[in-house]
């Protein structure tokens, strides 16, 4: 059964927060930000946007793309580790501000960075097994609102934003065709990153939030893991079918860090000009990163008729996968 993509959408908030705006507020600068990462700047959710509010800009985009109505969508699935609020799901929220048919089977799921490409492999799935399904992927963070903005060492690597495609079994009007997609996770390594806030800690009505209910990592064991286990997973899905480096026209990684992705593809070995990135703009947006950056790709003209895409992604959990496509 075939999976194939009929429309992309992306938002990302309007304002704009500078290396130098950050180092007014944490011991932090330009250089050390753009040297260690290649972050420049991210987009920051305005007051009172939220995870779903970036979700339905992207997914009305997607849908008009795909020339369909909200009426058409029966799937809803929505990837994110920063949703509106534990319950509802931000899936169902957004069902309501699109005004999807009540049919429709809306949920939430928490892959975080790798939320896209686990994504996929559910849309193929059910695609399996529903075949006439029109499912609607959106993949959205609002990771500004659990960043500790005290802490130096996370608060500049992150950015929020929102990615959506419509996948269905039909060929005819398609852009692009899921050839493959593989995903994997090592829960034993969970507290490498991690946000609190859940149930693992009681809470009482006036309790102040402490640290756990934010954003912390372990930068540099992550930054070693995210190497191998993103420059592995391409080989295994490339040697699963049958491909050779040179039958990859772009690689679309999850837009964590340039010095990542550089090590990455030193073991990968693409020429650079076929490696995409724009992290410099919108830092890691988390599940919304390789929707984002298929978006801007495609936008500049990169990925023709005939381009086939390796994306690859890794993030909390940990979690890691690796996608094939080709555009129509
Ligand atoms: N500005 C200035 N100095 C800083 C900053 C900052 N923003 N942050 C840390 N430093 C300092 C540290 O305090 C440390 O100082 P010390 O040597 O005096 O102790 C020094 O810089 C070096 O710190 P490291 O952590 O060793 O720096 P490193 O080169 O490893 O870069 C980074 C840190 C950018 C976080 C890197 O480890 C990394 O990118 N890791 C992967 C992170 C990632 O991609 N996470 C994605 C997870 S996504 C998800 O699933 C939500």
């Amino acid at each position: 059964m075939n999976c194939y993509i009929h429309g992309f959408g992306a938002y990302v908030p309007e304002r704009i927060l500078t290396n130098d705006d950050l180092a007014a507020m944490v011991e932090t600068s330009d250089a050390w930000i753009t040297s260690r990462t290649g972050i420049k700047r991210r987009r920051i959710l305005a007051d009172g946007e939220r995870t779903s509010d970036a979700g339905t800009h992207a997914a009305r985009e997607a849908l008009a793309e795909a020339g369909l109505a909200p009426s058409a969508v029966t799937h809803l699935l929505f990837g994110t580790c920063t949703p509106d609020q534990f319950c509802p799901s931000t899936a169902c929220i957004t069902a309501a501000k699109l005004s999807l048919s009540n049919n429709a089977v809306a949920y939430d799921f928490n892959a975080a960075c790798s939320a896209f490409l686990f994504g996929l492999l559910q849309c193929r799935a059910l695609l399996a097994a529903e075949p006439d399904a029109c499912v609607l992927l959106i993949c959205g963070e609002a990771l500004s609102r659990r960043l500790n903005w005290q802490d130096r060492s996370t608060c500049v690597l992150f950015g929020d934003g929102a990615g959506a495609v419509i996948c269905s079994h039909r060929k005819e009007g398609a852009l692009a065709r899921l050839e493959d997609v593989v995903c994997a996770t090592d829960g034993s390594l969970r507290d490498l990153i991690s946000i609190g806030g859940g149930s693992a800690r009681r809470y009482d009505l006036g309790d102040p939030v402490g640290e756990d209910f934010f954003l912390s990592m372990q930068g540099r064991e992550v930054f070693k893991h995210a190497v191998r286990s993103m420059a592995q997973i391409c080989k295994d899905i490339l040697a699963r079918n049958a491909l050779r480096a040179e039958d990859v026209h772009m690689l679309v990684p999850h837009q964590a860090n340039i010095r990542i992705i550089e090590a990455v593809n030193s073991r990968l070995n693409f020429p650079k000009e076929r490696v995409f990135t724009n992290l410099a703009d919108y830092g890691n947006t988390s599940a919304a990163s390789i929707p984002l950056a298929l978006y801007d790709a495609r936008k500049q003209g990169r990925m023709p008729s005939g381009t086939r895409v390796l994306m690859t992604t890794f993030g909390s959990g940990l979690t890691w996968a690796a996608g094939l496509l080709r555009m129509e």
